[in-house]
């Protein structure tokens, strides 16, 4: 069972880089399965702080093959521009060990436009999406009406696929949103000039990793944002276009359904979510800017992609039961645990109210929205635990939280974070 994926429990920024590029050391294949550069991943080693959005974290692991896979929408502009980023930090990256599945879908500049069109157009019913051409890509896959990574080894097709979609956006931008006209010839030419530059990436990424899977070779799979933003399964319509879940990566790759090792939810110490849409645990004020930083540390609660300030609160248990379920969570990887420090008490939801009656079974993620939060209070602790490395380092109160969360999850905490650098980590044994 040479398979682990590790996906986020929460509402995505949950430190998914950070656990990933540890859990790199024993994978020889490291897989993305589902969203785009919409994702923001982080990883600090030594004085080098990587923000990938598209290329898996483990390609910073030199052992590790890289594969992105057909569940994935790529702007062919932001993975070049993200390997001239990491080979200017020293590493390598090549057509030898990155691949882009031909199945993926391709964004355009005109995706991202359509995208900022659409989200004006919503005005106080904005989604908050990250403007990235997300939603739109995934529309036109869904409609089959899609550019893939495919189209770019046509090279003789690709100009006039690309000017027909560019000409669709543009009549919806000006006829639908009433703006400005797009330069279609322009955007079009330019795009493909940059986008033939991806062709010696593209493979069948599908075949690569079922073939490595069955000569043995053990793949992690890197989930891209957090189930509550799974399109089924998540806060609609406050949700990305695609599978969040672990349950994702068989059909994101192109690999059978077989047995899984470990399933690792990552989970923040407390809640946050940028974007908008329901949040019961939410908190405001002072304890707010407590927990959110104040945008001085790469590591703060500012989006890696976008740069906005996310919205923080206390741990919601309810919901992290839930995702465990759904997702087939095996254990939790809790991050951040660091910043609880230095606070009196610590708060954990554990229930809802609605209209003043407790919500038992008929706990509803649709219904989020109109629920009222029930907390537990749990003692914090003074201590600084950024240089704890084993459990028993860390204070009883600390213990004790992890503990609660292992309780209401219903599956145990393997590994815990306790600061932004690769050795800040304790490893349950
Ligand atoms: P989209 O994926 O850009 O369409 O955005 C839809 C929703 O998902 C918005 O609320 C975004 O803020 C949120 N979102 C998308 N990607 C991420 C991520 O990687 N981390 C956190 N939130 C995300």
């Amino acid at each position: 069972m040479p398979i682990t994926i590790a996906v986020g429990t929460q509402w995505g920024d949950e430190g998914k880089g950070r656990v990933v590029d540890l859990l790199s050391d024993a994978a020889d294949l490291v897989a993305r399965f589902n969203g785009g550069d919409n994702a923001g991943h982080t990883v600090t080693v030594g004085q080098t702080t990587f923000k990938l959005h598209l290329v898996p974290s483990g390609i910073i692991h030199p052992q590790t093959v890289c594969l992105m896979g057909n569940g994935m929408v790529i702007n062919p502009l932001s993975f070049l521009s993200e390997i001239e980023a990491l080979t200017a930090a020293g590493v390598e990256v090549s057509p030898v060990r990155l691949f882009v599945s031909q199945a993926a879908h391709l964004i355009t500049p005109a995706h991202r436009l359509l995208d900022q069109a659409q989200e004006a157009a919503r005005g106080a019913g904005r989604l908050g999406t990250t403007g990235r051409g997300i939603g739109p890509a995934y529309v036109d896959k869904t409609a089959r009406s899609g550019l893939r990574a495919g189209d770019i080894l046509d090279q003789a097709g690709l100009l006039a696929k690309v000017n027909a979609h560019v000409e669709q956006v543009d009549c919806l931008i000006r006829q639908l949103y009433h703006g400005e006209a797009l330069d279609v010839a322009d955007i079009s030419a330019a795009f493909v000039k940059k986008a033939t530059r991806m062709a010696p990436y593209i493979a069948d990424v599908g075949a690569i990793a079922r073939k490595s899977l069955a000569a043995g070779k053990r793949l992690l799979a890197e989930g891209a944002q957090g189930a509550l933003l799974d399109l089924d399964l998540g806060t609609y319509p406050f949700v990305t276009s695609s599978c969040t879940t672990a349950t994702g990566l068989f059909g994101g790759l192109g690999i059978g359904i077989q047995p899984v090792q470990r399933v690792v939810g990552i989970t923040k110490a407390f809640q946050t979510r940028v974007g908008d849409g329901p949040f019961p645990s939410e908190l405001s004020g002072e304890m707010a800017v407590r927990l959110r930083g104040t945008g001085a540390n790469p590591w703060d609660e500012y989006g890696t992609t976008t740069g906005r300030p996310r919205r923080v609160g206390w741990l919601d248990g309810v919901l992290l039961r839930y995702v465990v379920e759904i997702s087939g969570i095996s254990e939790l990887a809790v991050t951040k645990l660091d910043v609880l420090s230095g606070m009196a008490t610590l708060k954990i939801c554990t229930a809802y109210t609605l209209d003043g009656r407790a919500v038992g079974g008929e706990f509803a993620v649709a219904r989020l929205g109109k629920y009222q939060p029930v907390y537990e209070e749990l003692p914090g602790w003074g201590e600084d635990v950024s240089r704890a490395r084993r459990m028993q380092d860390l204070p009883a109160a600390a213990r004790g939280y992890l503990h609660r969360l292992e309780e209401i999850a219903g599956v145990p905490v393997s590994l815990v974070s306790v600061g932004p650098e690769r050795e800040q980590v304790i490893r349950a044994s």
